[in-house]
């Protein structure tokens, strides 16, 4: 039995017998010679058929179709006109899976594609993604577990909204009304656990019933999120930067290949590393805005996209901005001590135009100022009593963050829209196949 190695390896040992597998990329031929590109997890190399040593199977192998899987052994060789330098002479090859009529073919439209997600996770491109999104995910779970944070799950189906009731999505369980929804966060059921754990993170899915159809919502994204006892506002944003920057520099380190593949200039990633994140007030922002861009910004209204992106366009590292009006904010968060019209709240925006891919705060430790706020919000407290005993039995400073995943893996990767940056996007209008 021939033992099988990845194209990658195969051309890193460039001469002498190989035995590679994969699926054909591209293929043509004439009656004398086939020529197969094959394609495997690791790359694609050229794979020549002659058809003298093939007589036997010239007939399968002249019908074979792109996607087609095969077990190839040959002799491997450089070859400057081959896609990737190399081509394999084969001796011997094995049709595992024939394939039909691939239906994705060039230049097709992004509602076909779409349509065919699963086979278009085939391509290049989606695979490159696919490797990033996997660096991604083992860049968080690195960093919070050297800091020494536990990992632990909330539940999908709750009972309460944290962020804001208008993008809920309500589930019918078993019959009851508007009393379990899938969850937009982990926090309300995180803080009590900070009680036993202390340093917790979690990645995980968030639901969010967004009706906008921009190119950074989703309403199905991994969420990762921390929450920490004894934080002050100051540990949060520098762990939120922490964090950014050690998954920029395991992906700058891992996937150098895939972001060529891409067309990434990573020259633009690197000042993430090296340099720190510019920090600013919400005031900041608003007097910059107004300098640099002549917008006028109404004291009190939250930053929008067109806001955040002019901002970004003046970095090149994330912008970490702080101190927002309490009425644009969530009910959980801390006000500024002597300032009480602003929060310590953050919100990260990444460069590029890409949006905000972070936010965090510092929590509210006095329990008549969130029940106050959630009745400003319409909500009842009574809904909320077993998040109100955290505040109750040794209530002490906390705080924490969430991370839109798909967000960062789409500015790391220069996508034009989040829905390359998962496998199967769910937004608004799609949630097939
Ligand atoms: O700012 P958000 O709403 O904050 C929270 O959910 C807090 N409870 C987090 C915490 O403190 N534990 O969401 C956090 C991040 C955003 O900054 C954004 O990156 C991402 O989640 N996000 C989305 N990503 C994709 N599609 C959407 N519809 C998103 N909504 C939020
Ligand atoms: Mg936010």
């Amino acid at each position: 039995m021939a033992k099988y190695i990845l194209i990658q390896d195969a051309m890193k040992q460039g001469k002498g017998r190989v035995a590679i597998r994969g699926w054909i990329y591209r293929e043509r031929g004439s009656n004398k010679l086939k020529f197969v590109t094959l394609r495997d997890s690791s790359n694609i190399i050229q794979c020549v058929f002659d058809r003298q040593k093939f007589a036997a199977q010239w007939n399968d192998i002249d019908k074979l179709q792109v996607e087609a899987a095969l077990e190839i052994e040959g002799e491997i060789k450089a070859d400057a006109r081959a896609p990737t330098g190399f081509e394999v002479q084969a001796e011997k090859i094995n049709i595992v899976g024939k394939s039909d009529s691939f239906p994705i073919t060039k230049d097709q439209s992004v509602e076909f594609l779409a349509e065919n997600r699963h086979l278009w996770l085939r391509s290049r491109k989606m695979t490159a993604i696919m490797k990033v999104r996997s660096t991604v995910f083992g860049a968080i779970d690195e960093y919070f577990k050297g800091e020494g944070f536990y990992e632990y799950h909330s539940p999908i189906f709750q009972s309460v909204q944290c962020e804001g009731g208008s993008t809920l999505f309500e589930v019918d369980y078993f019959g009851k009304k508007k009393e379990v929804f899938l969850a937009q966060t982990w926090q309300l059921y995180a803080e009590p656990a900070i009680f036993a754990l202390e340093k917790i993170y979690t990645i995980a899915p968030s639901f969010r019933a967004e009706k906008s159809k921009t190119s950074r919502h989703l309403t199905e994204y991994w969420h990762a999120e921390m929450e920490m006892a004894w934080s002050k506002f100051k540990d949060i944003q520098d762990h939120g930067e922490k964090l950014i920057k050690h998954i920029v520099k395991q992906v700058l380190e891992k996937n150098k290949a895939d972001l060529e593949l891409l067309g990434r200039d990573v020259k633009k990633l690197e000042p993430t590393i090296n340099k720190p994140f510019v920090r600013m007030t919400y005031d900041d922002a608003l007097k910059i805005l107004k300098e640099k861009y002549k917008m006028i910004i109404d004291w009190g209204k939250d930053l929008r996209t067109i806001e955040e992106d002019n901002l970004s366009t003046l970095y090149d590292t994330p912008i970490i901005c702080t101190h927002y009006p309490k009425i644009v904010k969530a009910f959980y968060m801390i006000e500024e001590p002597g300032r009480s019209e602003v929060v310590q709240g953050c919100d990260f925006i990444a460069p590029e135009g890409y949006g905000e891919i972070i936010g965090g705060s510092q929590r509210e430790h006095d329990i008549e100022k969130i029940k106050e706020r959630l009745r400003d919000q319409g909500e009842d407290p009574k809904e909320y009593e077993f998040y109100l005993d955290t505040r109750r039995y040794g209530s002490v400073p906390h705080g924490g963050f969430g991370m839109g995943v798909e967000r960062v893996i789409s500015w790391i990767c220069g996508l034009d829209n989040i829905k390359d940056a998962i496998p199967f996007p769910r937004t608004m209008e799609r949630y097939k196949p």
